[in-house]
């Protein structure tokens, strides 16, 4: 196969910088020759493993765990950072299995997420108006002509970023980091939240037993000494994606070896769209983002596209509602898609449909909102005898303070002691591990 011949010419891309020189002139031809020469980060036959379990998770065998920064950046990228957005999956990962006895498929929104799609082109502060922010794919943060002007050379630096971001982890996470009596270490004492602190220590006491009973018993510990870790990221930017993708020499398939899993935006899945003709190309496992005012009828046009043929494990419905709509959203969608007979992973994002700015002018979500729209989406599914396949969660391994509530009780007032995201408002590393245990208890008490 030709990749020249795989996505259909001409078609309109949401959602793209307003590169120097245009789409097709000398700058971004310049990186995408660069990009196309590059070895791949990721290998097909890692995304085909991945797609398998996703099928299980379908079928109600695995919970999918998915997490990471609303956007990475270069800064960011350090061993430190890299390490503590990795634990911090870890130890969600070790209590959900550990209490709802399932394996966690474990996903980061990492080495990858360097692009946002924004609601407006422009960002004005006083009298000066430039480009809004896209990500260090894009542009800089900075708010100067010249940083936010659209670079094409940073495609480059996100693959090389992205490539050093992928050694750690796959160091940290074959090496003996990841294995689980360390994991359960790090989960000890963490506890804050006074409503729920006695009932963290017990589960992980009770956790650490479990641990020592399967060593006395003989299970061999190299057993727990590895885990599989897949990379992910929104496939926002065309030109890099499609320069990152790559014809399988065993199958003789295109594959987006960028990562492991891409998902398609909320803004960029319009059904006649460059961005959708790429998702349905490739053979990756993808996701599609839902809001609140997807009809049943587009998200079964959305799958007839994407996967005509009910491949298992290829298709992950992201539904962000905002925890005030799921409830009464999610369940037409669930009722007409599970009659279509159509396979898919039902994840919930319960981060971005709760995001608003309080008053000092700081984006910041609440705790206590988001987990109300994981509850809501484990209801809706015990309602209709469909299986709450997963999350994808906005956090860090930080103590930042960035959304408010959680057990330290991170306040309004609080915001500007330590906010430090490059976009959305993260989960810090306590909240993410209050959210894991309460997430536990609904996937033990799903059925
Ligand atoms: C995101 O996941 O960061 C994002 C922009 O989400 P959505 O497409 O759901 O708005
Ligand atoms: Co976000």
């Amino acid at each position: 196969m030709n990749l020249d011949s795989v996505f259909t010419p001409g078609l309109v891309a949401a959602q793209q910088p307003q590169w120097p020189g245009g789409p097709d002139g000398e700058p971004v031809t310049k990186a995408v020759n660069t990009l196309k020469k590059l070895p791949p980060l990721v290998f097909a036959g890692e995304c085909d493993n991945l797609k398998e379990r996703i099928a299980e998770a379908q079928e109600g065998r695995a919970f999918w765990l998915q997490g990471g920064d609303c956007a990475e950046t270069f800064a960011a990228a350090t061993a430190d950072s890299i390490r503590d957005r990795i634990k911090t999956i870890l130890q969600m990962a070790a209590v959900l299995q550990y209490f709802a006895s399932l394996p966690v498929i474990k996903v980061g929104r990492m080495a990858g997420q360097f692009a946002k799609p924004r609601s407006k082109d422009d960002e004005t502060r006083g009298d000066v108006t430039l480009p809004a922010y896209r990500g260090d794919a894009v542009n800089d943060l900075e708010f100067t002509l010249e940083a936010r002007t659209p670079n094409p050379d940073r495609l480059v630096q996100v693959y090389h970023t992205s490539a050093a971001t992928l050694n750690l982890v796959r160091a940290f996470t074959q090496g003996g980091f990841a294995d689980l009596r360390q994991v359960h270490e790090w989960n000890k004492g963490f506890a804050k939240d006074p409503r729920f602190a006695t009932q963290y220590e017990q589960m992980a006491t009770e956790l650490g037993r479990a641990l020592d009973f399967m060593a006395s018993a003989g299970v061999d510990p190299e057993a727990f000494k590895t885990v599989d870790f897949y990379s992910s990221h929104e496939a926002l930017i065309l030109e890099y994606e499609k320069a990152l993708t790559r014809i399988d020499s065993r199958t003789g398939l295109p594959y987006d070896v960028s990562g492991h899993f891409v998902w398609i935006g909320e803004r960029t899945r319009q059904l006649d769209g460059a961005h959708m003709d790429f998702a349905a190309k490739i053979q990756n496992p993808i996701g599609i983002k839902l809001g609140p005012k997807t009809s049943p009828e587009d998200a079964l046009a959305l799958i007839a596209k994407l996967n005509p043929n009910n491949e298992p494990g290829r298709l992950t419905l992201i539904t962000r509602m905002g925890a005030g709509a799921i409830r009464e959203k999610l369940p037409p969608l669930v009722k007409a898609i599970t009659d279509s007979g159509a396979k898919v992973l039902w994840v919930c994002d319960p981060m971005h449909g709760n995001t608003y700015e309080a008053p000092s002018g700081y984006k910041t979500r609440k705790f206590d909102d988001v987990l109300d729209e994981v509850r809501g989406f484990f209801e809706v599914h015990k309602a209709l005898g469909t299986h709450p396949g997963g999350i994808h969660i906005e956090l860090t391994g930080d103590d930042v303070t960035e959304c408010v509530g959680g057990g330290e009780m991170i306040s309004e007032e609080d915001l500007a002691t330590r906010y430090e995201t490059a976009c959305d408002p993260r989960l810090n590393h306590t909240q993410s591990l209050e959210l894991a245990f309460l997430v536990a208890q609904m996937l033990r008490d799903r059925k």
